[in-house]
């Protein structure tokens, strides 16, 4: 894990994974688990977490676009969420808990849908140069547990199966960014039970803890 910045005194975690990995299940419990032991959480996702950044999600999720309209839009969305929210609240000394980030579009924009990472890392050298997560937790399922978890199992059909590769992709992709930055993330099995992952959640998330309690101190 990242230590925090001295400018920075709150840890900004991020949860990350393919859709139906688990990372909605875990955000919440893992706020309230920093709540109980007097952490003041701030609770946002990607993208999104801002008036402007919802918009921009709706659009990202519904409108055709080019490749890179989607990817220069998941920036501008990221800027006014790191700007208007993230900063301040790690700024105030809060824990920032984020449903995706910046190893998102490197999956998804970047691997998934092919437009490789160079271009992915000029827009995060400008748009957040040198800020990173202190812990990301990559959930990491296959695709088959996915696909049982976003809808009923049955055989996949054509389109299904451009996204079996897309889905094969982009779960590449993630493993590049554990790649890159092995010490930032902790690979969550994510088939296992929501208890075991949870135990494995509070383990690190106690280490977090201790840590940040060792630097004030
Ligand atoms: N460990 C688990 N075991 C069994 N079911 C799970 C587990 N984790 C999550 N689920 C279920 O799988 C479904 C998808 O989980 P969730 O919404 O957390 O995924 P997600 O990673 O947030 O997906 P998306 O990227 O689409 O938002 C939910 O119905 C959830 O209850
Ligand atoms: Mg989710």
């Amino acid at each position: 894990m990242t230590e925090p910045t001295q400018t920075n005194p709150g840890l900004f975690l991020t949860f990350e994974g393919v859709d139906g990995a688990g990372k909605s299940t875990h955000v919440q419990w893992a706020k309230q688990y920093l709540c109980d032991r007097g952490v003041t959480v701030c609770l946002t996702r990607e993208p999104g977490g801002t008036a402007l950044g919802e918009q921009l999600r709706d659009l990202l999720l519904t409108e055709p676009m080019h490749l890179e309209t989607e990817t220069l839009l998941m920036f501008a969305a990221r800027n006014e969420h790191l700007r208007t929210v993230i900063e301040p609240a790690l700024a105030a000394g809060q824990w920032v808990v984020c449903d995706r980030f910046t190893d998102a579009t490197f999956a998804y924009q970047g691997a998934g849908r092919a437009l490789g990472r160079d271009r992915i890392n000029q827009l995060a050298q400008w748009v957040h140069p040198g800020f990173e997560p202190n812990r990301t937790w990559l959930f990491d399922v296959p695709l088959e547990v996915a696909r049982q978890r976003l809808s009923a199992a049955r055989e996949p059909d054509r389109f299904e199966r451009e996204q079996a590769d897309f889905f094969k992709r982009t779960r590449e992709g993630y493993m590049q960014c554990v790649k890159a930055s092995p010490e930032r993330f902790l690979t969550v099995d994510g088939t296992q039970s929501i208890e075991r992952i949870r135990e494995v959640l509070a383990a690190d998330l106690d280490a977090l803890l201790r840590r940040a309690s060792k630097g004030r101190g």
